[in-house]
């Protein structure tokens, strides 16, 4: 008795040795990226495009949840510059979102590093450059999180795991499609569409894009970087089996090719089942005049042949990709952590505290382009507007709820210019309804949060519809596209302190003036709600020399 006894004490202080004394700090990890302009011809023509260590698109950063991460961004560009981690919830830290109302920019020659944890939010996002048209230039790379091994995926390991990121791309400098946009003129369609930065030729020359072992299953994420199109993903002679959205496991359907929206990831498998050869990937521009094809070679090691010059055909219409929407599912007994931790897993019996219904429109006047939710477009504050509120001087930039939740009766083309910021209370459960009443698609991003996507339909919207609402599976994600003439429904709870950006994906729509801010203040000034601002924050406009607020505690 009195053995077991001491060997279970000794066990216990071994273990306690173990655990605590010791226990290491979550891994970090370290990039020191140089920002600078190049020239490459991606789409044939010599233009300029924005390098990270010389390299188009950007690396990908490969992280593991709870990693810390650390980017120490020099830039070396001409123009002021940010990057935003599109997707990644920045929790209690709107402070690193990377946007041009939580940041002041890296002026050129100088640097700041971002410090940031990802948390258990396993899956596929991009990164990008946020301020101007910057994005148009290139700037752009992968983000993945990976599982702890303590935390099992529901599929097995693949073999490797590969990023796609595809879009469409314009031939102009960034420069020149901004000053495009500050002239009240439209960017116009774009030119190619790219994969990677490339688009292969199919003249016997191309590299591939990846290779793949035949009987070996791999991991694919296909985001859609682009500004304007939303594409089709689809691979030669092989189906994909849909497993990842925006950090959430879904059901674990077979495609044949799946529409990716502006500013969408996913993520798939895909088997190398087929005679060993060289295959493509084939991504087009979908809701287009003209469609813009944009092609990739996979090749299986040890294959022979080129990939067949006929590609699969794309899906027609709209109606199509609103069915896949709907067929896109949480899968609820995935045992992955979840990205909504505290009740969020039976959203459906939260009562709703504030309903929003957004309605874009386009206003035209005097031949100037412009664009609004509910009537407001959005300006940004030469001081950020996070900084300014921090600061305790938000009203001389802006006023609370400018926007109203409903769009105004009269709701015509004209537009009021505003910082557009709207005050939500902590913890609150929340539904917006985006109405696209426009001939084109919309798609939008929150920053900060993952949302479940209840429900797209044509029409308008009415309380009667959220009897139609997925209230059981409904995927949490960070995007949603809303088809022409239709609207979408997500619903959130707000329990993310911070100042959040929601904004168009559409590069044009958003640069003049489709977003706006959600401000979700801490009730009470405590670290457990929001970081302290770091040490290293830049600081510019009317904030400069101002006394510093007390800490968090
Ligand atoms: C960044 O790249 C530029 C151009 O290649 C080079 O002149 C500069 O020294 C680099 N800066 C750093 C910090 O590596
Ligand atoms: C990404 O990170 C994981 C976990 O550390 C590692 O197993 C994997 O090899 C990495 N992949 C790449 C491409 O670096
Ligand atoms: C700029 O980089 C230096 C290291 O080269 C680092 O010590 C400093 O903290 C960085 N500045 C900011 C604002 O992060
Ligand atoms: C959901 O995840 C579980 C395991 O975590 C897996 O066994 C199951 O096949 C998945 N279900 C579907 C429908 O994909
Ligand atoms: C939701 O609202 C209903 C009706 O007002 C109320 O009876 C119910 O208790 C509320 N449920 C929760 C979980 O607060």
């Amino acid at each position: 008795m009195g053995g077991v006894t001491r060997i279970s004490v000794m066990l216990v202080c071994l273990l306690a040795g173990v655990v605590f004394p010791t226990r290491a700090e979550d891994p970090y990890l370290y990039f020191t990226w140089n920002i600078t302009y190049g020239t490459l011809a991606p789409a044939g023509v010599p233009q300029q495009v924005i390098l990270i260590n010389g390299e188009f698109p950007g690396p990908n950063i490969n992280s593991t949840s709870n990693n810390n991460v650390v980017i120490n961004v020099f830039n070396n560009l001409d123009e002021p510059f940010l990057f935003h981690w599109a997707g990644i919830q920045q929790r209690k830290n709107s402070w690193q979102d990377g946007v041009a109302g939580t940041n002041c920019p890296i002026q050129p020659g100088t640097n700041l590093t971002y410090k940031f944890q990802v948390k258990d939010q396993i899956g596929s996002y991009f990164y990008y450059p946020s301020l101007g048209m910057h994005r148009a230039a290139g700037g752009f790379g992968g983000l993945r999180i990976n599982s702890r091994l303590l935390i099992p995926v529901p599929y097995a390991d693949p073999e490797d795991d590969y990023t796609l990121l595809a879009g469409d791309w314009y031939t102009k400098s960034h420069s020149t499609l901004a000053k495009l946009l500050d002239s009240g003129r439209a960017l116009g369609r774009p030119q190619a569409l790219l994969i990677n930065g490339q688009n292969a030729k199919g003249d016997g020359t191309d590299q591939p894009l990846f290779t793949m072992l035949p009987g070996k299953t791999y991991k694919y994420r296909l985001c859609n970087v682009g500004l304007k199109n939303s594409v089709n993903f689809r691979f030669q002679n092989h189906q994909m089996k849909l497993v990842e959205l925006e950090g959430s496991h879904t059901v674990q359907n077979v495609y044949d090719s799946l529409d990716v929206h502006l500013g969408q990831c996913f993520g798939v498998l895909v088997t190398a089942d087929q005679e060993p050869k060289d295959y493509y990937i084939v991504v087009s521009s979908r809701f287009t005049k003209t469609t813009l094809t944009g092609k990739g070679i996979i090749r299986y090691v040890n294959g022979k042949g080129p990939a067949a010059p006929e590609i699969p055909e794309a899906p027609v219409g709209w109606a199509w990709s609103l069915n896949q929407f709907r067929s896109f599912r949480w899968n609820l007994t995935a045992s992955a952590a979840r990205p909504n931790p505290q009740g969020s897993y039976h959203y459906g019996q939260i009562n709703i505290t504030r309903t929003l219904k957004f309605v874009n429109t386009v206003s035209r006047d005097n031949g100037k382009l412009r664009y609004a939710i509910n009537g407001v477009s959005h300006v940004d504050s030469q001081t950020p507007l996070k900084l300014a509120e921090y600061f305790g001087i938000g009203d001389k930039f802006f006023k609370y709820d400018t926007i109203p939740d409903e769009p105004p009766a009269n709701l015509g083309t004209a537009v009021t210019l505003a910082p557009n910021v709207i005050k939500f209370t902590y913890r609150t459960f929340i539904e917006i309804i985006f109405e696209n009443q426009e001939k084109s698609i919309q798609s939008y991003n929150l920053n900060g949060y993952s949302f479940f996507a209840v429900a797209i339909e044509p029409g308008t919207w009415t309380p009667e519809k959220r009897k139609n609402y997925n209230l059981l599976d409904a995927v949490s994600r960070h995007t949603i596209q809303v088809f022409p003439k239709s609207w979408a429904a997500i619903m959130l709870t707000f329990d993310n302190v911070g100042m959040w950006n929601l904004r168009s994906e559409i590069a044009e729509n958003r640069y003049l003036g489709q977003q706006l801010y959600i401000s979700v203040p801490t009730p009470e000034g405590s670290l457990r709600d929001e970081y302290n601002i770091p040490e290293n924050a830049l600081l510019c406009g009317a904030v400069v020399g101002l006394p510093k607020p007390p800490s968090y505690w």
